[in-house]
């Protein structure tokens, strides 16, 4: 025998753990520790308590009225399942590994507090339905929770776009000054792309809202339950409409995750630009105190650490969509012990999302924006040479593609010479387009040029206050 093969062997023999008390009748001896090792999950699906206690009262609320379990049962039932919630707040309730789960560590503490009604409350019901309805509700209160801190976040960055409507900087493609805009407009882009992050996870949230309860197993159950009753105590819009999906679904997990992921790849983006703008050949903001940190040897350095994790925590989110795919794909119906592998990834990825948002939305109400140093990389990269291209098209009425060419050598002969191009004098650029007539000068100023960006969701400041007033009404901020 190998060394390995040797430690398995003792592995098999050790002590086995007593008999399950809900499940262990048809056994004779326990699982082994091995069995208990990977089989619990305890150890997270702690957070589901609250749902899996408001679940289990609605339940038996709803036996009670279809005349399955007594009133004095069902009484009995709520006061422990009060008392268990209180336990369980209080920090006083012991979690057993031994008992696997949340559903069973709290079913077997109720036996202990009420006895024998705690033992009819399973009646019609399996922990497939029961997890599926726990795991649904925690969903649901998460896209709620992150619904409201977006809108949180949202309004920082209205705030900020209000303030800074006017103050012109340079908007980049392929990070390359391409023309004038203002912060409060690039700033305007985030507001939006944070609201479809916000009516995904309400599409989300609509979908989801079908209750499991009273699937049982994955067949329904004989007895004469009342599923629209629990659905609604629980506040789902209706009960499931097939009993072997409702046990087998985790669309509701992968849904968040998928629209989490995108919203997470979102705040990525605005790290990074963040990253770039308080970096010093930027300056463009000032992160305050409170989110940067220094290093324990370069005294003057003030790192955008939020940001940088902000950056990357898409790494988790994405993982955590690919790993419930993954484990999902090909799964037979109805349910099957993989499912147990959907809750870490959801928990990680719904706090790694909490505090992504947290920490942006905190950032971006205490950075200060250095409209100097904006306007000043304005005087870089020739901003103003599509506004060139355009009045020799409007104004002369050259073709497009002939004054692309003729602007181009403008650049380049104020590149050679080492100016903007509203320094290049009249009579050089006439040398190179004859019509050109002195109005030129005022279009190659950026302000002119922002100013005149008045179409639809344009960049100049009097649409982007429009837009500012029309998002917040939208959205409902402020
Ligand atoms: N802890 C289990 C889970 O998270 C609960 C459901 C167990 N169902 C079962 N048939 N073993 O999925």
């Amino acid at each position: 025998m190998t060394k390995k093969q040797k430690s398995l062997t003792a592995v098999t023999a050790q002590n086995h753990a007593t008999k399950s008390s809900i499940w262990g009748g048809r056994f004779s001896s326990g699982p082994s520790q091995l069995m208990q090792d990977i089989n619990a999950s305890i150890g997270y699906d702690q957070r589901l308590y609250q749902q899996d206690i408001a679940g289990s009262q609605a339940h038996a609320a709803m036996l009670a009225h279809c005349g399955i379990i007594s009133a004095q049962d069902l009484k009995a039932i709520n006061q422990g399942l009060e008392q268990i919630g209180a336990e369980i707040r209080a920090g006083a309730f012991t979690f057993s590994p031994e008992l696997e789960d949340i559903h069973m560590n709290i079913e077997t503490r109720l036996a202990e507090i009420v006895g024998e009604p705690a033992r009819r409350l399973h009646t019609a019901r399996s922990r497939n339905d029961q997890v599926a309805t726990d795991f649904k509700m925690w969903v649901r209160m998460l896209l709620e929770t992150l619904d409201a801190a977006l809108a949180n976040l949202q309004a920082a960055l209205l705030a900020q776009a209000e303030a800074h409507a006017e103050t012109l900087m340079p908007g980049y493609t392929h990070l390359q000054t391409a023309q004038p805009v203002t912060f409060g407009f690039h700033l305007m882009a985030y507001v939006e792309m944070i609201g479809r992050d916000r009516s995904r996870f309400a599409d989300a949230h609509r979908r989801l809202n079908e209750s499991p309860l009273g699937a049982a197993a994955l067949a329904g159950t004989s007895f004469p339950i009342d599923r629209h009753m629990t659905a609604e105590m629980l506040g789902f819009d209706r009960p499931a409409a097939n009993a072997m999906d409702a046990v087998s679904d985790r669309d509701f997990a992968l849904d968040f995750l998928a629209s989490g992921a995108i919203c997470s790849v979102h705040l990525s983006r605005l790290a990074e630009e963040i990253v770039i703008w308080s970096s010093d050949r930027f300056g463009f903001v000032k992160l305050s105190d409170a989110y940067t940190t220094g290093s324990s040897i370069m005294p003057q350095k003030r790192n955008p650490d939020a940001a940088e994790l902000i950056r990357a925590k898409p790494g988790r989110i994405i993982g955590a969509l690919n790993g419930l795919l993954i484990v999902l794909k090909g799964l037979p119906l109805a349910y099957g012990k993989d499912m147990q592998e959907d809750k870490e990834g959801v928990f990680d990825a719904a706090d790694a999302l909490g505090i992504a948002i947290a920490a942006m939305a905190g950032m971006v109400s205490d950075m200060q924006p250095n409209p100097n140093a904006m306007r000043q990389a304005l005087t870089n990269g020739f901003p103003t040479a599509t506004d060139l291209a355009d009045y020799l098209v409007r104004e002369l009425g050259i073709p497009f593609r002939e004054a692309h060419h003729i602007s181009g050598s403008i650049v380049a002969l104020a590149a050679q010479r080492g100016v903007d191009l509203d320094a290049v004098p009249l009579a050089d650029m006439q040398a190179i387009e004859p019509l050109i007539t002195a109005e030129v000068i005022g279009i190659l100023k950026v302000e002119n040029a922002v100013a005149a960006r008045r179409s639809f969701g344009g960049t100049a400041p009097a649409e982007v206050s429009a837009r500012i007033a029309d998002a917040k009404k939208r959205f409902h901020i402020g």
